[in-house]
């Protein structure tokens, strides 16, 4: 009797750490073996000329989740939004279980828990707390023990923003139940306030998103976290960095010790402020926030990627249909017809599918990372940061067997058309990329090969998430008092 489900064989397996011609054993949907020449399983998959890399783990995605802007679900469901996940080589996602006006927390938490028993792969879940009343204060460490070990908080967006007094609060409360934060950081008032200015001056078109965020807003805000974070001893990561100076911060507070984490997202790798000043209102479907830059920045991302000030780079993918309302969303990128001023568009792009082949590209193939960093980035580091980790992120004996087979010479032009996702659009329609995910296996089960999903709904799993040390607080303060223990 065959010892292994399934020996992806032949192939150059990747990891953050190594690269080595073996074979992969799986058995029960974990990796058993790393080796040459493993005996035969009942299933073979050839992965001559091919990388074996662990999954993708997307820490970064808004499905079936109202917009900031608009207030209504965007377009993903937790099966179209996994499906397509899966066909671009990712095998966990981290989305969002958003606190709904007038729920309480645990009831918004259950409904979400429903909603992703259709997911495709495995999932895990940041709470986002938009208002830390006594009902959330009270709920939250019963959830955190639940698994969710990270509260996911706004600092901009009139809907759900949370203001410093309630960031702190709930820092500390993260702090003392062992649970992780991750913020969107920038100044609402500045952004008000330069929106104001803007729509005064007759400016609404969209590319005045950019205009009505410029870096600045971000940096504040970036600072801000860093020095509560500081104040607290509590370690937390900076959602969607997008510019040279944001970046800049969260290095200098690492310099200094600091246990800040950042991010950025293939579109701040690939877009530019210029995307959202397309004709016919297709810029529109760029409008995005924080906003894409320049070009120097996109630069500058990938060297604070190179020496890990950055440690991940994430999907962010928030999806609004351009055209055409689907059966889940009825929201549009344009309310209003072609005249919708930008603070009206919805913000957010689809990118599920398409963040690790632009990220190959623009990295590995582009020759700006090799392999073992493209890992890091796109599986290994958010596994590590965010508790999964050594289950998923890697390809090593007691692993899931969650593994994407990359064929690094594949030529593809990106069209909306051989998507997976349930929008109408991609930002990327006619990129042309070099290096495409060919199979993909969660838990040893093929969920997406030669361009389709071959998975179910239903597959997917809860990740809950136990207390782990990568996050653990350094027990240094800003000054000889210890605020948890009350004294010096
Ligand atoms: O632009 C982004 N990242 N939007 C996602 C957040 C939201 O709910 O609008
Ligand atoms: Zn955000
Ligand atoms: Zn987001």
């Amino acid at each position: 009797m065959a010892e292994f489900d399934t020996v992806i064989r032949g192939g150059l397996v990747a990891t953050a750490s190594d690269i080595m011609l073996a074979d992969v054993g799986i058995q029960g949907g974990v990796v058993t073996a790393v080796a040459k020449n493993l005996p035969a399983g009942r299933n073979e998959i050839d992965a001559q000329g091919k990388y074996v890399m662990p999954g993708g783990v997307d820490s970064h995605c808004h499905i079936e989740q109202p917009s900031s802007i608009s207030g209504k679900m965007n377009a993903d469901t937790f099966l179209t939004g996994t499906r397509s996940a899966a066909c671009g080589g990712t095998t966990s996602v981290i989305c969002f279980s958003p606190q709904r006006v007038g729920w309480k927390l645990a009831d918004s938490t259950a409904d979400y828990h429903e909603r992703a028993k259709k997911a495709a792969i495995d999932y895990t879940f940041h709470l986002i707390v938009n208002d830390p009343n006594d009902d959330v204060m009270e709920t939250l460490p019963s959830l955190i023990a639940d698994g969710h070990r990270s509260i996911k908080i706004f600092m901009t967006y009139d809907s759900n923003r949370v203001t410093d007094d309630g960031v702190l609060k709930l820092m500390a409360l993260a702090r003392e139940n062992e649970a992780f934060m991750v913020l969107h950081a920038e100044h609402h008032d500045m952004i008000k306030w330069q929106t104001e200015r803007l729509l005064a001056a007759g400016l609404t078109d969209a590319k005045y998103h950019a205009w009505s965020k410029p870096g600045v807003v971000e940096r504040e805000a970036v600072h801000r976290v860093i020095s509560m974070s500081e104040l607290l001893d509590f370690p937390c990561q900076i959602f969607h960095v997008t510019c040279a100076e944001a970046a800049e911060e969260i290095h200098r507070a690492q310099q200094r010790g600091v246990k800040i984490f950042g991010e950025t997202c293939a579109q701040y790798l690939t877009l530019t402020a210029d995307d959202m000043d397309r004709a016919n209102g297709e810029g529109a479907k760029y409008v995005c926030s924080p906003s894409p830059r320049t070009p120097a920045d996109i630069e500058a991302l990938w060297g604070y990627l190179k020496t890990g000030v950055l440690g991940m780079v994430s999907s962010d993918h928030a999806p609004t249909n351009f055209a055409v309302a689907s059966e889940h969303s009825s929201d549009l990128k344009l309310p209003d017809g072609p005249g919708t001023p930008f603070p009206k568009i919805p913000n957010g792009l689809p990118g599920l599918e398409t963040r690790l082949p632009l990220l190959f590209n623009e990295g590995v193939t582009g020759g700006r990372i090799d392999i073992s960093q493209f890992v890091a980035l796109s599986s290994t580091n958010p596994a590590k940061l965010f508790g999964l980790y050594p289950k998923k992120g890697t390809i090593a004996p007691g692993s899931d067997a969650d593994i994407a087979i990359w064929d690094p010479t594949k030529q593809v032009t990106i069209r909306q058309a051989d998507l997976h996702h349930a929008i109408d659009y991609t930002p990327y329609e006619g990129w042309q990329v070099t290096g495409w995910p060919v199979t993909t296996l969660s838990r040893g089960k093929v969920v997406a090969d030669g361009g389709d999903f071959v998975g179910e709904a239903g597959h997917g799993q809860f990740l809950a998430r136990a207390p782990y040390d990568y996050i653990k607080p350094r027990g240094v303060f800003p000054s000889p008092f210890d605020p948890f223990a009350g004294q010096s």
